[in-house]
């Protein structure tokens, strides 16, 4: 299995939905930076399920615990390890699923053949969103790396979900309302509206997909390692991970198809001695490599699988044709738990690739001692 990724930020990331635990071990982290119980617990906040008729009924208290890597609340430079017990787990809910009878659209019919029968069925095991707990927990360092040696912020928010989408927005718009609506979008009367389809949606026993933006401030130009290790084709590779991803874009992205050259290019200008471009339809990234414009990236992500409707499926343990009626606690929209995920998941490949630039030192705070 690929549970690795970075090359000298190097994240590990172990657990499943009904395991006992979810989390990660982060190899790289330079020493000297400031960690907390409470700074990890202000992340892991955002992405637990808030809405009653959106999300999961699961109410995990997701409390970190600091096994290695800390000491005196500084890093010392030795892998991090971070986890969370998971304590709500209903197994129960599950007992059709580990029969045999297979969610259409979810991973329990590929990983049940992949791994021979053997794969942890149980709220889709290694493959549940619980899974993005131990993405959130690395990117609580990564974000803080970023912040602390290069001033760099990464936001992201809800723009779609089914056909309700938001038209322009402010970055400050995202930074001060996201975190304060339940859909985790930047205009408060769209989020309403947003949340009404979705609690629609939830009666009717089905679930709806969406898109997340994300932007990045502050990137310096020059991150990225061209040819394979591209900024874009990394940022992919990591998105990809959540679960439920099924689309990234940059910049125009798939609209680029209906413009000209002369529509696409983004012309370079100076402003205030610094060379920018006047628009940015590439995203920040020309070649791979980071431009020092803004990154922007969108993200589409499907409707949760696990729907309470009766659907066709296949009882794979004894191969035959029988109904799936689901039980359980599922979201009708894992949208907005997405939103801080996908901040991590930006934090932690650009922390890799901002190490990999040499712009991260060993030692990240002033040190009588550092040479
Ligand atoms: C935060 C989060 C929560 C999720 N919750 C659910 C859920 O309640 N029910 C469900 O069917 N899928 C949920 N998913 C998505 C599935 O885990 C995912 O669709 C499944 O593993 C199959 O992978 P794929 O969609 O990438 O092919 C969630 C994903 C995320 C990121």
């Amino acid at each position: 299995m690929g549970n690795s990724f970075g090359k000298l930020f190097k994240i590990t990331t172990f657990g499943e939905s009904h395991g006992r635990c979810v989390g990660v071990v982060i190899d790289g982290c330079p020493a000297g930076l400031k960690l907390e119980k409470k700074d990890i617990q202000e992340e892991l906040e955002k992405r637990k399920p808030k809405a009653e008729g959106i999300s999961t009924g699961r109410r995990e208290e997701d409390e970190v615990e600091i096994l290695s890597g800390v000491y005196k609340s500084y890093t010392t430079g030795a892998p991090i390890c971070l986890l969370v017990w998971n304590k709500k787990a209903r197994s129960k809910d599950y007992e059709e699923i580990e029969k045999g009878l297979v969610r259409p659209g979810h991973a329990d019919f590929t990983s049940f053949f992949k791994y021979g029968g053997f794969s942890d069925l149980r709220g889709g095991g290694r493959f549940s969103g619980r899974i993005t707990v131990s993405f959130v927990l690395a990117g609580v360092v990564a974000k803080k790396i970023l912040k602390e040696r290069l001033k760099i912020e990464i936001l992201a928010h809800t723009i779609q979900i089914g056909e309700k989408k938001i038209e322009k927005v402010k970055i400050s718009e995202i930074r001060n309302n996201v975190y304060k609506n339940k859909m985790r979008c930047a205009n408060l009367k769209v989020a309403e509206e947003m949340e009404k389809l979705v609690e629609k949606i939830r009666r009717e026993g089905d679930s709806i997909g969406g898109k997340i933006e994300a932007i990045c401030l502050n990137l310096p130009l020059g991150l990225g390692e061209p040819i394979f290790d591209n900024l874009d084709g990394e940022i992919a590779k990591a998105l990809f991970a959540i679960p439920g991803v099924k689309g990234v874009e940059f910049g125009r992205g798939f609209e680029v198809v209906k413009l000209k050259g002369s529509q696409n290019n983004d012309l370079f200008r100076i402003k205030k001695g610094k060379i920018i471009t006047e628009t940015n339809n590439s995203g920040g990234i020309l070649g791979g490599i980071s431009n020092g414009m803004p990154l922007v990236v969108r993200i589409a992500l499907k409707p949760p699988s696990s729907i309470f409707l009766p659907q066709k499926t296949v009882n794979v343990r004894k191969k035959k044709e029988e109904i799936l009626r689901l039980k359980g606690r599922h979201d009708a929209c894992f949208v907005p738990r997405a939103v801080p995920v996908v901040e991590s998941i930006l934090a932690i490949v650009i922390c890799d690739f901002a190490q990999r630039a040499g712009l991260i030192e060993r030692v990240i705070s002033k040190s009588p001692y550092y040479h």
